[in-house]
């Protein structure tokens, strides 16, 4: 069955922009639990723009579902993730200067470093690894070679098509990875610019799906319609449940 993890990054976007307590990111994955997501995802960002270490550890102290550690492969990450024995590392490509993670994983450039410095530490304590990447055919034989349990097939090309052509060509492209990766025995996650709209489409088109992440849209919604209502629908339109 198809999964909602919801991510509560912007929640603490919304805290740090005045320097207080609330709201609450853990609240946040609290609240978004019990409206229906299979678990939570976060990411620690190298400047701590938004998550910080210790909603980390309360993190990890309350939620039931999927904990979903989103992380640049950097050591200081990797040995933060295998200490709380995440259930999932999310690797993503990370700079600086970007708003938001900006494309998928360059596979063939990580490959060497992922196969020698990343897999091992976190395969040893027990942690799936999830890749982000984009839609491509080549990054998936590359994740597969890795032994990468999870892609998470990059959805951002397909939220920000402006027509609707483009929109059927990336719909095509992913459907095409989900297939590929789903026959090398990959699980399909996805995420990236999801949001009430575009979601429908998404599901109809792409097939194996298992966990999808969504985060700005829902933190964005739920200022007008409320946390619980917000999750409680999108989740419903992913279990198929509306
Ligand atoms: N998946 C990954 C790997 C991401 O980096 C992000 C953005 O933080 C998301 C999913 C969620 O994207 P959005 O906030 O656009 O829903």
């Amino acid at each position: 069955m198809r999964k909602l993890l919801v991510n509560i990054d912007h929640v603490a976007t919304i805290r740090n922009a005045r320097g207080e307590t609330v709201p609450d990111p853990v609240r946040a994955a609290r609240v978004a639990e019990k409206a229906g997501a299979a678990g939570i995802v976060f990411h620690l960002r190298e400047d701590r723009r938004h998550i910080r270490d210790e909603d980390v550890y309360r993190l990890r102290e309350v939620i039931q579902g999927v904990f979903d550690f989103e992380m640049a492969a950097t050591d200081e990450m990797i040995r933060f993730c295998t200490q709380l024995k995440a259930d999932l590392a999310t690797l993503v490509p990370e700079s600086r200067e970007e708003l938001t993670t900006e494309g998928g994983l360059n596979m063939e450039k990580v490959k060497p470093d992922f196969q020698d410095r990343v897999f091992p530490p976190l395969k040893e304590a027990g942690v799936a690894i999830s890749l982000f990447i984009d839609p491509n055919p080549k990054d998936i034989e590359i994740a597969a070679e890795l032994g990468a349990e999870v892609v998470e097939l990059h959805t951002g090309t397909y939220a920000n098509a402006t027509d609707f052509e483009q929109k059927n060509r990336e719909l095509e492209r992913l459907r095409k990875a989900a297939v590929q990766a789903h026959d090398f025995g990959i699980q399909v996650n996805a995420g990236h610019g999801l949001n009430f709209e575009n979601i429908h489409d998404f599901l109809k088109s792409v097939p194996h799906l298992k966990e999808i992440s969504i985060g700005h849209a829902l933190i964005a919604d739920a200022l007008f319609n409320g946390l619980e209502n917000t999750v409680r629908r999108m989740a419903d339109i992913i279990t198929d449940n509306h």
